[in-house]
């Protein structure tokens, strides 16, 4: 692609910044890996897709070291271990990884297969059995060995939250990453405004919709489509514009994951569409938040 072109479209996403209470810059727009790496004959293409998503403005990239056991970090570290300082790198650890001394092996194997010496941000899958408390005293512990910058969790709900926040260290956490998108707003009743009083960043995984039924019913809605016309935008383009409609101020990267190079394009131009007040309370009107608290959503 024409460096132009690419500076052109990078000069948008630029514009959608995040900042971290550390005062570190993020762009609202991210990638996700998942499935990415598990098949070889694609490899080439999904390290020409991260490459052109960097290249782009969305250097935040998402990966655990669940997706394809490994496959997908090691994909990441071949992509882009000449661009370390360019990305922020983001991984995960299984919850049977959440002990102490797994967490801590956990990490290495990671940083190994991701080929580098640090995390930006290392989060917990999901809760699973082992205490917070211990995961935190781990998550600290990689800290101050420089293995990782900073830690947060993936799934915690509002309750979740509350018994991290009693935990020592608890309130050290970054980032909680769960599922949002149009179709699921369960987080906008009380997860979100908890997360945002604490000043907490929500990162959005499945912003399009991929999990579950939903994204056909989106793909199908007239005003969706409608709105995607005005805009000359695909239907999910406007999901994306939408799952950062108030990134800024509610604290909120989105990671799309895209395997082709054309859908990050896309995912990249979308950073430019700016939906109208009108437009966004008609998609209220026909996929509203939730009256009132909901389990969270999880994959
Ligand atoms: N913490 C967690 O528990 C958790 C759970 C799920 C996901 N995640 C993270 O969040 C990321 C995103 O979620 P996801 O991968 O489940 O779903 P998603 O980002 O909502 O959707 C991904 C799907 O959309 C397609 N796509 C992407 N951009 C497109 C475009 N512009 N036009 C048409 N199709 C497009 C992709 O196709 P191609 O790949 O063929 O381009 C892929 O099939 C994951 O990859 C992962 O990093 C985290």
């Amino acid at each position: 692609m024409e460096n132009e072109t690419v500076d052109t479209i990078r000069k948008e996403v630029d514009k959608r910044r995040l900042t971290l209470g550390d005062g570190t810059k993020l762009p609202v727009l991210g990638q996700g890996t998942w499935h990415m790496g598990e098949d070889w004959p694609k490899r080439d293409v999904e390290i020409e897709a991260l490459r052109l998503g960097v290249r782009l403005g969305m250097t935040l990239i998402d990966t655990a070291e669940m997706y394809g056991e490994g496959r997908s970090e090691s994909l990441i570290g071949e992509a882009l271990a000449d661009q370390r300082d360019a990305i922020f790198l983001v991984s995960k650890a299984y919850p049977s990884h959440a002990t102490r001394e797994k967490l801590i092996k956990a990490c290495d194997n990671s940083l190994k297969r991701l080929k580098t010496d640090h995390l930006d941000l290392y989060l917990l899958h999901w809760r699973g059995g082992t205490p917070l408390e211990e995961t935190v005293r781990g998550m600290e512990e990689l800290k101050k060995a420089g293995k990782i910058l900073r830690w947060g969790v993936s799934n915690f709900d509002t309750k979740d939250m509350q018994e991290l926040w009693s935990v020592p260290g608890g309130k050290n956490c970054a980032v909680n990453q769960v599922l949002y998108h149009l179709g699921s707003r369960g987080i906008e009743v009380d997860l979100l405004p908890w997360l945002r009083d604490h000043q907490i960043p929500i990162m959005a995984y499945c912003p399009l919709a991929e999990a579950g039924s939903l994204k056909a019913k989106l793909l199908k809605n007239s005003t969706l489509n409608q709105i995607a016309e005005v805009h000359e935008a695909t239907t999910l383009q406007i999901l994306l514009a939408w799952a950062v409609r108030h990134a800024e101020r509610d604290g909120i990267i989105a990671i799309p994951k895209a395997a082709q190079p054309e859908h990050v394009l896309l995912n990249a131009q979308s950073a430019a569409i700016r939906l109208s007040s009108e437009e966004i309370e008609a998609l209220d009107r026909i996929f509203p938040r939730p009256s009132r608290k909901v389990p969270l959503d999880i994959v």
